[in-house]
Order: structure tokens, then sequence, then C-alpha cells
């Protein structure tokens, strides 16, 4: 296998072992014929790469269709993030927003006159984002950009590119419908904060890539794309913003800073990754262990919930259900633990004794709407416990 950036041969340092598609959640019907790939993450080798990636990610029509379980407005404080986001975005700007999803970040923009356009494979939430009045273009940026010409003052992602394999292609698209002094500016869950928490869930068939300022840097560079600034965000259980202008200019002080600090982050970090991997496995199936018998459930179905239950083994017997407040999850089964999904009226009428917090990404949120739940919370990033 290649590293999809350099083409360097490349080995995986760790295995989930067989995982099915993350928000592939389903029903009963569909158990028969569920897909399951083998989740291994690599690191390339060559120093002037160096980007974390999957070995085998599955196409991207089995992960972004017409059932796509994500809806980025479940989350007030997503809402939120997305409007301060917008606020820095100079009004009336030219923008395209790719993986728009349900429009809850152009919606801020275009309160900002910002003439915008959204670009969006999975079709029922581009659908959503095109009922709220928003132009959305319900197709893979790919395609999209096969076409389009107009040079634009943003392009703006969200947890999209560290999604896309093809981020060559993507970056010269991406060159090429800037205008000169554009900038292009993308999150994404970012890798020191994973390696840190030991938040192995972030690793999943969509996160193609773990992203680093660094490999950022390295990766847009023969592009025309350079870093310039790079900003920590606290979401998504830590993500960093990054900046890249189609002008060469000095990097912030915060971007070379981080920079100092990544290059400080020694080859074996990986390989100690992985033995803190399968630890918190053994512990959270030592703590479940003992709860002989109390009702258990989990608290968000999430896509990362999936990586976690099925490395560790955990189905229906050890998680009764799981809340969530996403209406497509409902009433459906969580991918290969087949753990079956509930509405969060569920949760409320009926206490369990313990709680998982599978959305841990959302604490803040959560545990300030929770103040009622008499049970315990049990987590298990950045430690394994019961709270
Ligand atoms: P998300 O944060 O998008 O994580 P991932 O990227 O791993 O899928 O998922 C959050 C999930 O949790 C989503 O399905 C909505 C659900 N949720 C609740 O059920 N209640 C809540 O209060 C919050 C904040 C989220
Ligand atoms: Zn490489």
């Amino acid at each position: 296998m290649q590293c999809r950036v350099c083409n360097t041969e490349i080995h995986p340092f760790m295995t989930f072992g067989q995982m099915p598609i993350a928000n592939g959640f389903l029903t009963a019907d569909q158990i028969k014929d569920e897909y399951f790939y083998e989740l291994a993450p690599a690191v390339c080798g060559n120093v002037i790469c160096g980007m974390f990636q999957l070995m085998e990610q599955p196409e991207p029509q089995r992960m972004f269709h017409e059932n796509y379980a994500f809806h980025t407005g479940t989350s007030k404080y997503m809402d939120a993030h997305f409007k301060a986001w917008a606020q820095r975005i100079a009004p009336g700007s030219h923008v395209i927003e790719i993986g728009c999803n349900d429009g809850t970040f152009l919606q801020h923009l275009k309160a900002r006159y910002c003439d915008c356009v959204g670009i969006e494979p999975a079709k029922n939430v581009a659908l959503i984002a095109q009922a709220k009045g928003l132009r959305v273009r319900a197709e893979f940026f790919q395609e999209f950009a096969r076409t389009a010409a107009t040079q634009v003052d943003y392009i703006l992602a969200a947890n999209v590119m560290c999604h896309i394999p093809d981020i060559n292609g993507m970056a010269k698209e991406i060159a090429r419908l800037l205008k000169p002094h554009g900038q292009f500016i993308f999150e994404d869950p970012y890798l020191p904060d994973m390696l840190r928490q030991t938040s192995f869930d972030q690793i999943y068939d969509e996160h193609v890539f773990m992203f680093s300022a660094s490999t950022v840097k390295r990766a847009f560079a023969p592009h025309g794309l350079h870093l310039i600034r790079c900003e920590p965000q606290p979401v998504h259980g830590g993500s960093m913003r990054y900046t890249l202008s189609p002008v060469n200019m000095p990097g912030t002080k915060g971007l070379e800073d981080t920079l100092e600090r990544e290059a400080a982050i020694s080859k074996n970090a990986y390989w100690h990754f992985a033995e803190r991997c399968s630890e918190r496995r053994e512990a959270i199936n030592a703590l479940l262990g003992k709860l002989n018998g109390a009702k258990v459930v989990g608290y968000g179905a999430t896509s990362k919930s999936t990586t976690m239950l099925n490395y560790c083994g955990l189905g229906p017997n050890e998680i009764q259900y799981i809340a969530d407040t996403t209406p497509i999850k409902q009433g459906k089964l969580a991918p290969g633990s087949h753990i079956p999904i509930r509405s969060y009226e569920e949760f409320m009428l009926d206490y369990p004794d313990f709680a998982i917090l599978l959305a841990w990404n959302h604490a803040a949120e959560i545990m300030a709407k929770e103040k009622k739940f008499r049970g315990r919370w049990i987590t298990y990033v950045p430690n394994v416990g019961i709270q």
C-alpha cells in the first residue's frame, strides 16, 4: 500500500481488526449483508510527509449516501461554533463550503451576506440544507470542481478534508478555485490531541487521515497552498483549524510554536499509543464486567463509538441500548455491535443505573443538560472510570 500523499510504501503500526461502516446504522434484515473492512492505521515513513492514514478505506459511496446519519445541527455547541467561525469571514465574500452537511455553517455565512455554495455528496443532508433555502450541490467536490471555474474568496471545510483520500487532487482544485488573495480554511480532529488522550475511537472509516500542522503544511505546499495559521478548536474531541493561502507569507507565532511541539513527538509515540489502546480495551471490559446486572445504556450513537464498541467486543448484553436524538438513527441497530438505538425520551423517562458517555466530545453540553440524571456516568476518554 502506498502513501496517499507521497506514494512511499506504508505499513500499519496496529490493527483494530474488522470494522463495519462507522455511520452504517442498520435494520435487523440488513445484518446479513453488513460490510466489514480492516481498520488499521499507518504513518508514512517519508520524513517530508509523515502523514497518518488508514491502510484501507471503504469506497466513498458506502459511507456518504442518501441515508447518511450524521447531522451537524444536532449539537447546540456545534451550531455556536459555526456561528463564531462565520463572524471571522469577511461579510459579502464569495464562499464555497466543502461538505456542508445540513447547512448549519452556510446559514451563519448567509446571515453575513456571503454568497455561498455548499457541496454535499450525502443526498439526505443536502436536501435538508436546500430546504432551508441554501444553494447546495448534492455531489462530491471533485465532480463539482470538474465544471466550476469561478474563483472565490474562501473555501471552507469542517470535518471533511480528513475524509477524502485524493488529497493531491483536492488541493489542486482548491488552489485553482481560490482568488490570488483568497483563503482555504479547514478544521479536523488533531492528531496530537488524539495521541495525548488515547482517543482511539477517532479512528474510523471516514477519517482516512488524521492531520497535524506539520503534515498539512507539507501536503499542501507543493500545490501552492501555504499554511499560515493554525488555531486549536475544542470540538470533536480536539481539533485544529488550518488557514492556507496561495501567497507564501510567514506563519503566525502560534503556528511556529505548534510546528515545534509537533517536531518533538517521537516515532515511538505510535507504538505507545497502540499499547495504550489495548490497555484501554481491557480496562473498559473489566469495568463493565464488574457491574453485574445493572442497567447500562450508551449516550450518543456517535460514529466514534463504532470503533470503541467493536474493538472492545461489546454488544446488547453489555449495553442495553444507545440513546440518541438523531431521528434517522433511532429504531436502528449500531453498526457491528447491533445495540439498538432508542430515542432520547426513552433515556429520560426511565433512567438507567449507568450511562456510558459515547458522545464524550460533547461532555460539557451533555453534563449541563443532564443535571437530573441520578445514575452514574461511565467514561473512557481520556480515562476509563465511573463519574
Ligand atoms: P458527533 O459529535 O457528530 O460524533 P461523531 O463524529 O463521532 O459521529 O455525534 C454526536 C451524536 O450524539 C449524534 O448522533 C447526536 C448525539 N447527541 C445526543 O444524542 N444528545 C446530545 O445532547 C448531543 C450533544 C449529541
Ligand atoms: Zn507519505
